[in-house]
């Protein structure tokens, strides 16, 4: 990085003029009220919901942080993105899409239900993420499939703060009766590769909406994604770049519930979203972002993350078309 800016040739050569605007976004958005925190799961709904955090990591390696970025989240459905890039990086993408499709499912991400092929929708969404489950390192034991998981999460976040709540699991877990007849449903369709163990599948993908991340930690992650696959602060190779570009589409076209094809068109960016307000945003080839606002709006998305991206996106010309 310091090579980089004694030669001029940083990706965002005025880095700090656009902190500054970013700054700006975030003093409009502290007092905006709306939303709910997610309320099925007790250790969400306790979550302080005037948090906001925005951290910021560019495919260089210049960050921004600005607001609550250093406490912990569950990072809940972004680990969908992260397990299917994870997954088809190492199996590609054809074994991977004999489990689950790419296509928006057009309802809400709890819902049960196949496309055409008789297959989950797409990995973005419960069935399509506990399929992608099934398949991630399935030769394993569960306790091997976590830590290798897991592993790779800390490798894209530049070994930055990775951690796991244990009480959300537990909650997750005691509360799931809808994604225990999912499991059972894509089982009854013959979704899941032979073999597979169900109730360690599922414990899976509860464990991996447990995964805590900060705002500053999720920012490096992003910008991996923007990066290629190559962490920028670290320089190792995490994703390979056909799974990344494969991840980013999805996230384009599926990452946000219900309202991917509103934000497709509004915000024309790869971004993934999380019950617990957490949203990933990648600006392919310049830099990763990170919003975090507890609050949900009608849609699952973060009430504010939402406004955060809108703004974004009014300011400077990341839409991808
Ligand atoms: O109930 C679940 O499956 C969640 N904990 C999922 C997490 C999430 O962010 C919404 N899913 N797509």
């Amino acid at each position: 990085l310091l090579n980089k800016a004694l030669s001029s040739n940083l990706i965002i050569p005025e880095f700090a003029d656009f902190c500054k605007e970013i700054a700006t976004i975030y003093k409009k958005l502290l007092p905006v009220k709306g939303g709910l925190n997610a309320q099925y799961i007790p250790q969400l709904a306790r979550v302080n919901p005037d948090f906001l955090g925005i951290s910021i990591c560019t495919v260089d390696g210049q960050r921004f942080n600005i607001g609550d970025t250093d406490i912990p989240f569950c990072i809940q459905s972004c680990s969908k993105a992260l397990n299917y890039a994870i997954s088809t990086a190492e199996l590609g993408p054809k074994k991977v899409h004999q489990h689950l499709g790419k296509e928006p499912s057009g309802i809400g991400f709890n819902q049960i239900s196949l496309d055409k092929n008789g297959l989950p929708h797409n990995p973005m969404i419960n069935p399509g993420a506990i399929s992608c489950c099934s398949v991630l390192k399935s030769g394993m034991s569960l306790d091997d499939r976590f830590d290798y998981t897991i592993g790779e999460y800390k490798k894209m976040a530049g070994n930055e703060f990775i951690g796991f709540s244990n009480a959300t699991f537990l909650s997750e877990k005691s509360c799931a009766d809808q994604n225990f007849a999912i499991g059972y449903f894509l089982k009854e369709h013959g979704v899941f590769p032979e073999g597979t163990n169900l109730k360690q599948t599922l414990d899976l993908y509860f464990q991996l909406c447990s995964v805590e991340a900060t705002a500053e930690s999720a920012a490096v992650i992003a910008a991996t994604l923007a990066n290629g696959g190559v962490c920028p602060t670290t320089q190792v190779s995490c994703i390979t770049p056909d799974a990344v570009r494969n991840t980013l589409s999805l996230m384009y076209s599926c990452g946000m519930y219900d309202y991917s094809g509103e934000w497709a068109f509004e915000v024309g960016l790869p971004g993934k979203s999380g019950v617990a307000g957490s949203i990933f945003i990648v600006v392919p080839n310049l830099m990763g972002i990170c919003v975090w606002s507890p609050p949900l709006d009608a849609l699952g998305n973060s009430f504010r993350g939402i406004q955060f991206a809108k703004m974004l996106c009014q300011k400077f010309s990341f839409h991808q078309y």
